[in-house]
């Protein structure tokens, strides 16, 4: 599925050889084999929330912004000191509770309970709007957690190649004839899920012109190999896209409201466009013309200058975009909110946009299959080469093992050494105490595993994830809040409920869990029930939804299902014990 990538890479005009480089092999977390906390499970949280504030993985540490606009990990500096005390003092009979990126207490629970809840961002839902939020922030009671912010679990932008990836190879198996060969994309934002675009797209045989208005990013990202070419020249970027003779990424510094309309009115032709500016936070996650980076970071909530140029920025912006797509070009949003907040500022038509979930990732989620997601607490490079041995052993495809191969070859370090892979029920738990019994053998230290909040029952979004459910439970928010009970109930080791996700508050409720494979049986346990029971609801919410693959699915693992009539050995069928294997 992952053809080989060239070696060279361009940056400005001079080539390069080799792949994504690992900007260093220092993370902002502790490694190696020495506990600082009282158990692992703590020890994991805690390295795993300073691996998300690492440098490398981190969009701005100082901040304590981790990723997707003002995605946080902690409230401010002293919760955040505040939490690494707490977790280092956790007995493993207690659970530290935290709200909205600040620790409020340390309760006694049961070595089989979470050791960490979190819960980010929840608003009453009548006042769960922009306005509201911000209000609340200011007056520090609340924090943006994204989704695995500030569930502590973000591995930095190979976190979502994969995604962007197979993303670009369903448009291109839908629309293309199943290659992208020789087409054109155009999109922008580069930074932390934004800045997996150019590979995403040239892995799929096209190459990408992507618009980048904070010099920082951009050179941040070419840096690091994410790109292969970076220009401030308008008329350059697109000399090196005619020029390319293999799938190239050029990076052009550049408004992306400015470019768009540019590149309509020079009648420049695009295959696909799509957009990852963070437009889901029109505060600071998208940067009007006529500003910069650093103004977006410090603008304040009342400023109507700069909200009018935000307006007239989406226009322009959404303006281009539909009259590409009238010319021809697929044009759908890549997950940040774009069609409602062009439409919401006056642009008619917005809205008919697909979104990329309901067209092209929903028919792999209703398998009850998701981003699985791993992180080796040692640090050491080798134990991930051991894991995703493992994970091979037991649900390897082709097309994992490819993508394994082409991650190890060209995707250096951000943070500690982490992967990702999309797995389903029956795959999570075999793959996790495949996982635990090599940390029990000592063959590798401890592992973090766990997954994405974009999986099938852990996120509600109706203009994202759950946009167009065929039983029109878009907006139905008790299957994240299901999740995250059930994934409590079954012990894992932090368990973390969030409000904004991708798309901004109010628009999204999602959940994610993380547990800690230290090679103890209470690890083995928590693993079997977890990654059993998590996947399984995922179908339970596919199959409730009508889907026919969850249904068939739920059928052939015999889940119990009494919501679903069927015939005997089918979802529901009373007496079918949807036990864990
Ligand atoms: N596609 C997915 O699977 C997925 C997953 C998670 C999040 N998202 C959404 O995608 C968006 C991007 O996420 P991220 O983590 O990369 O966010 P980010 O905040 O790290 O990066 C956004 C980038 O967009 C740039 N930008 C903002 N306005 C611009 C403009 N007008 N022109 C050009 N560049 C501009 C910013 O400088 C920044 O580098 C978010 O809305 C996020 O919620 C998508």
């Amino acid at each position: 599925m992952y053809p080989r990538i060239r070696g060279s890479l361009q940056r400005d005009a001079g080539p390069r050889r080799g792949g994504i480089t690992a900007t260093a092999t220092r993370s902002g977390a502790p490694t190696g084999s020495q506990l600082s906390c009282l158990g692992w499970e703590q020890e994991g949280a805690l390295r795993c929330l300073l691996n998300n504030l690492d440098p490398e993985v981190a969009e701005d540490p100082g901040a304590l912004v981790v990723y997707g606009g003002r995605g946080k990990a902690a409230r401010d500096p002293a919760a955040l000191q505040a939490t690494v005390g707490a977790l280092r003092r956790l007995q493993n009979h207690e659970t530290l509770i935290v709200q909205s990126g600040r620790p409020v207490a340390v309760l006694p629970t049961h070595p089989d309970a979470p050791r960490v809840l979190i819960s980010t961002a929840m608003i009453v839902p009548a006042w769960s709007t922009d306005e509201n939020f911000w209000a609340y922030e200011r007056a520090g009671l609340t924090m943006y957690g994204q989704m695995t912010a500030a569930g502590w679990f973000y591995i930095g932008t190979q976190g979502i190649l994969g995604f962007t990836y197979e993303t670009f190879a369903a448009i291109a198996q839908r629309h293309f004839g199943g290659r992208l060969d020789g087409r054109r994309v155009l999109t922008a934002g580069l930074g932390g899920m934004g800045g997996a675009q150019g590979r995403g797209i040239t892995y799929n045989g096209a190459s990408a012109l992507i618009v980048e208005a904070d010099e920082r990013r951009a050179r941040r990202r070419a840096d690091a190999g994410w790109v292969d070419c970076l220009t401030r020249d308008y008329a350059e970027a697109l000399r090196m896209l005619d020029q390319a003779k293999t799938p190239t990424s050029v990076a052009l510094i550049g408004n992306i409201a400015d470019v768009a309309p540019r590149l309509v009115t020079d009648s420049v032709h695009f295959d696909v466009a799509t957009d990852q500016t963070a437009a889901h936070d029109l505060l600071h996650g998208y940067i009007p013309v006529g500003y910069t980076a650093a103004d977006a970071a410090s603008v304040t909530p009342g400023d109507q200058a700069y909200g009018k140029a935000v307006r007239q920025s989406l226009a322009a912006h959404m303006g281009a975009l539909l009259a590409m797509r009238g010319r021809g070009t697929l044009v759908f949003e890549y997950g940040n909110n774009l069609r409602a907040q062009a439409s919401d500022a006056g642009v008619p038509g917005a809205l008919d946009l697909p979104g990329f979930i309901a067209a092209y990732v929903r028919p792999i989620l209703s398998r009850g299959v998701g981003p699985y997601r791993w992180i080796c607490l040692s640090g050491d490079p080798a134990d991930l080469r051991r894991t995703e041995d493992a994970v091979l052993e037991v649900a390897g495809t082709p097309g994992m093992s490819r993508w394994f191969e082409r991650a190890r070859a060209d995707i250096g370090a951000q943070g500690l050494p982490a992967r990702i892979c999309w797995l389903g029920p029956g795959e999570r738990d075999a793959a996790g105490l495949a996982i635990n019994d090599l940390v029990r053998r000592g063959a590798i230290g401890p592992v973090a595993l766990g997954r994405d909040h974009m999986d099938p029952a852990s996120v509600a979004s109706p203009s994202r994830e759950t946009e167009g459910m065929l039983d029109g439970s878009d907006a139905i928010a008790d299957w994240p809040v299901l999740s995250a009970m059930l994934n409590a109930a079954q012990g894992a080791s932090w368990v973390a409920v969030g409000n904004g996700g991708g798309v901004g508050i109010g628009r999204s409720i999602h959940s994610g869990m993380v547990v800690i494979a230290d090679g103890s049986d209470l690890a083995e346990r928590k693993i079997r029930r977890v990654f059993w029971t998590d996947p399984a609801l995922g179908l339970a919410r596919y199959a409730d939804a009508g889907y026919p693959d969850a249904l068939g699915e739920a059928g052939r693992l015999n889940l119990n299902l009494p919501g679903q009539p069927g015939p005997p050995g089918q979802p529901g069928q009373p007496g079918q014990p949807g036990a864990m294997p």
